[in-house]
């Protein structure tokens, strides 16, 4: 029965035998055929001598294939931005804005600067026509920097021009078709850019550069120059300004104070600032976001409306923060110390005494003068938070704001001592002080380099105001007229601020007139110069007591020493 079933289903097994050796043929096929690949790729880096290298380049080969689905995943990833594109600009292609997604991917400039360090030095070039500013910008933002620790220097363009040229002929030089005077331009730019560079390359942060940079072609080549040859930030700074009030204030301050014009009449001044100015005009191309691949910033009217436009990083951030609220009106500012106070007559330092009778003469003086001007020119007062300079702005008709940030320098340990108690105590320290007073810092107290931390919002909301009084101390009053007055650092601690003389500064251009007005009141001397012995400072930590005291003023301490510590006990 078996048979006869084998029989009848013959075809059936024939079948399936026919299947089996078909597939055992394909699988010797395949077999054969990845044998002699594996020998290939084995033969190919055999001709190479087995090398290390071969060998690799076999196994890159294959890593190829992994990256190419990893790439793809990439532009993807990468090209979703183009999402919001479409969001953005509806009626736009897709393929249109990935296309312009892959450019901008791609573009030498963006690549180029992300390789640029955030901590790499930064170069500000300015942009613009004369008149809009630039320099008045260039000055304050230096300021502003150099105050907030980066080491910053204005190279202005003109300067370079004018050592080209023993005396400033007319506006011909600032045609575009006057061969020579383009050429005068030229190297005066190249001139102030390369020192710059070299300013950079010293080991300082920012260098700006005060030119006109005005075509799109001057503009790509510092751009090129910068960030493809020098490896440093870049950062244009467009100054426009439409006011024209502003302009006419612009223009009068050129007039004035510019170095071109001091050997000229007033009308021929005029004529040949208004031909200059149509000479750039012509040739003037602003920074167009479109055609130009440069981060920058563009401030008009002196920071009523600022726009930014690529800036990154946290130096360039800073900038224009700082630039958002800038306002750049004339202003004056008046500084005083408080009246003298009982602790000046003792010659101690710190505490929270009050005026002295002296003092409180100064106080009735100060508001005669400042309520004299009311009228006209009213003020506003800014005290600190001590008794002293509340009770001499006392009588001044005017709003007066108490600010914290405006206390005398914190003394630690030694508030409320004399300098000769000081040393009798802390001859280390006394002398260490000396050593370098900008950065020394009082036990459980401040430095100079202190206050000038806690003053930088005072003196950002400051250089914005106009007709202020401030009510100060000593060392404050250093730093914030340092401040203004452009002071080296270390000079800082050593400016003479007398008692009772009242500090006015007036605008002009970047810079500040300075008159010192003494009102006729008797006071104290309280400035203690760095001692110097022989012609040489004599701050070492072995001199004699009398050596530590040589430059300490005199006072009248008459009192116990110890009245400030504990002054029930004093009284009785
Ligand atoms: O002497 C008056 C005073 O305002 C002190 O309160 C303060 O410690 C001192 O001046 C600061 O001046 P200097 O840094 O020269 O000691």
């Amino acid at each position: 029965m078996a048979l006869l079933r084998i029989q009848s289903d013959w075809y059936i097994y024939f079948w399936l035998l026919y299947c089996k050796i078909y597939s055992a043929i394909i699988w010797l096929f395949g077999n054969h055929c990845r044998g002699t690949d594996k020998a290939r790729a084995v033969i190919t880096s055999g001709i190479g001598g087995q090398s290390l290298g071969s060998l690799h380049r076999v196994r890159t080969r294959r890593k190829k294939t992994q990256q190419y689905h990893r790439t793809k995943h990439v532009v993807a990833l990468a090209r979703r931005p183009s999402y919001k594109r479409i969001v953005m600009a509806p009626g736009s292609s897709t393929a249109h804005a990935m296309m312009e997604d892959k450019e901008k991917l791609l573009a030498p400039a963006t690549i180029r600067s992300r390789r640029i360090s955030q901590f790499a030095p930064l170069l500000i070039a300015l942009v613009g026509l004369p008149a809009r500013g630039k320099s008045q910008l260039a000055h304050r933002l230096a300021r502003h920097l150099n105050w907030n620790g980066e080491s910053t220097k204005v190279f202005d363009c003109s300067e370079y021009r004018r050592r080209h040229m023993a005396l400033y002929g007319s506006h011909d030089i600032f045609r575009a078709d006057n061969q020579q005077g383009s050429a005068i331009r030229r190297q005066s730019a190249h001139e102030a850019v390369q020192d710059a560079v070299i300013w950079l390359k010293d080991g300082n942060s920012v260098a700006i550069f005060d030119g006109t940079n005005i075509t799109r072609e001057q503009r790509r080549e510092l751009s090129d120059y910068c960030l493809s040859d020098m490896g440093f930030r870049i950062l244009f700074i467009e100054c426009v300004c439409e006011d024209q009030e502003l302009l006419e204030r612009n223009i009068i301050e050129i007039l004035h104070y510019s170095a071109d014009y001091k050997d000229m009449s007033e009308e021929e001044a005029v004529d040949d600032l208004r031909k200059k100015l149509e000479h750039y005009m012509r040739q003037y191309e602003p920074i167009d976001a479109g055609l130009e691949s440069i981060g920058f910033v563009r401030v008009e009217n002196m920071g009523e409306t600022v726009t930014a436009h690529k800036v990154a990083g946290q130096k360039e951030s800073g900038i224009l923060g700082y630039l958002s609220g800038m306002r750049g009106l004339p202003q004056t500012i008046y500084f005083t110390r408080h009246g003298e106070s009982e602790y000046n007559v003792l010659g101690r330092i710190g505490g929270d005494a009050a005026l002295s009778a002296r003092g409180q003469l100064y106080a009735r003086a100060l508001a005669d003068y400042f309520n004299a001007m009311a009228t006209i020119d009213p003020v506003s007062v800014w005290t600190s938070e001590l008794r002293r300079t509340k009770q001499t702005a006392a009588d001044i008709h005017a709003v007066k704001r108490p600010v914290r940030a405006l206390n005398e320098l914190d003394a630690g340990i030694c508030e409320g001592l004399t300098y000769e108690e000081m040393q009798e105590r802390f001859p280390q320290e006394f002398a260490w002080r000396d050593q370098d007073k900008l950065r020394y810092r009082y036990p459980w107290g401040e430095s100079y380099i202190d206050i000038m931390t806690r003053l930088r919002p005072v003196l950002s909301a400051l250089e914005d105001e106009h007709n202020v009084v401030v009510v100060g101390h000593q060392a404050v009053l250093r730093c914030m007229l340092g401040y203004f007055l452009d002071a080296k650092l270390d000079e800082l601690p050593y400016m003479n601020v007398p008692l009772h003389t009242i500090v006015k500064l007036t605008s002009y251009g970047y810079k500040y007139k300075v008159e010192m007005i003494k009102l006729p009141v008797e006071c104290v001397d309280t400035y203690r110069q760095q001692p110097k012995v022989r012609a040489e400072q004599n701050c070492s930590i072995n001199r004699s007591t009398a050596e530590a005291l040589t430059t300490v003023p005199s006072h009248y301490d008459t009192l116990p020493s110890n009245l400030w510590q504990s002054p029930t006990e004093a009284q009785l």
